[in-house]
């Protein structure tokens, strides 16, 4: 087989491949290392990170749904401290790029998170800007433009790490969100996020999730994935991470060519603790196939005339 150069370079960074195990299905990825080496990636992006331990949502947590799954696990995580002293350490020893990925309440906790990581090894800042509330208001801050504006302007002046915002496909127009992000100083947006979605048992009458709500993702979402990565690769000249419901290494190959310059998987980790090295190697041979030499040749090279 040739040898094809699936490097790819992310705000300066460069990462071995595309594929970046997404945060909230990969741990910090020590479950993996009993099934490959977990340097093959070219990322992980972190569990989210909150300024304190959080023991996450009561159960149950996660349901099964067609060609996906509903998740409500509540952000459970050991607090950004305890990621710095114990499993960043662990993560760089295993030689993986390690992003961060961090959720806050307000734009203060977001800030003091970026502070601390200012001086650490991780090579990106991922703001998760889907969570609950913000300060004043009340408001989800990744579904209103002047909230991601905002938190991604503050974010900005607390590191010099590169800041990927994680965007959430709770909107009406994603561009909208992207375009906030990239004024807020953002060298990177990240989507989709998991999908608002809900359960019901019909023999108890009862919402299936302990949470009522929760977040959807896997291959059912995968259409809406591409679109929003494709709407947001369109109106931002940042580079697009894009993310929900990837699969195989076409799946990825379909978000490159709508724009994105790397991509994560998420669920797939939870089916298949093989899925992102698996993925690696349909990609190399889907360029093998193709004779495509390197894969950033593949981003943004969708024809639509
Ligand atoms: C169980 C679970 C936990 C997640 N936790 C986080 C998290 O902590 N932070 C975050 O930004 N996204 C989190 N996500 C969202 C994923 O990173 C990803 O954006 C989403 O699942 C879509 O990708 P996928 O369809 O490949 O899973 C979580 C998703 C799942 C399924």
């Amino acid at each position: 087989m040739n040898k094809v150069d699936l490097s790819v370079s992310l705000c300066g960074v460069t990462l071995k491949n595309p594929i970046i195990a997404a945060s909230g299905t990969y741990g910090f990825g020590r479950d993996f290392t009993r099934f490959y080496d977990i340097s093959r990636l070219g990322g992980i992006s972190a569990k989210g990170v909150t300024p304190k331990e959080r023991a996450g949502n009561p159960p149950v947590r996660i349901v099964e749904t067609p060609s996906g799954i509903l998740n409500a696990v509540g952000l459970q995580n050991p607090g950004i401290d305890a990621f710095l002293e114990t499993e960043l350490p662990w993560m760089l020893e295993q030689g993986t790029t390690v992003i961060c990925n961090i959720s806050g309440n307000t734009i203060e906790e977001f800030c003091d998170m970026a502070r601390k990581l200012n001086n650490s090894s991780v090579a990106f800042i991922e703001v998760n800007v889907s969570c609950p509330n913000v300060h004043a208001g009340g408001k989800v801050f990744g579904s209103d433009p002047e909230s991601i504006l905002a938190v991604t302007q503050a974010v900005r002046r607390c590191t010099d790490k590169p800041i990927v915002v994680k965007l959430s496909p709770n909107v009406s127009d994603i561009a909208e969100m992207a375009v906030a992000a990239q004024e807020g100083g953002a060298d990177a947006v990240s989507l989709i996020n998991t999908i608002t979605g809900m359960a019901i048992d019909v023999n108890t009458r009862r919402p299936v999730l302990g949470n009522i709500t929760g977040g959807m993702s896997g291959p059912a979402v995968r259409p809406v994935a591409l679109r929003m990565c494709y709407q947001a690769a369109q109106a931002v000249s940042i580079p697009v991470v894009g993310m929900g419901g990837i699969m195989t290494g076409e799946d990825v190959v379909m978000f490159l060519l709508a724009g994105c310059t790397a991509v994560q998987v998420g669920t797939a980790n939870l089916a298949d603790p093989m899925a992102c090295v698996r993925i690696i190697d349909q990609l190399e041979d889907y360029m093998n196939r193709k004779g495509i030499k390197r894969v950033e040749e593949l981003v943004g090279a969708l024809i639509t005339e």
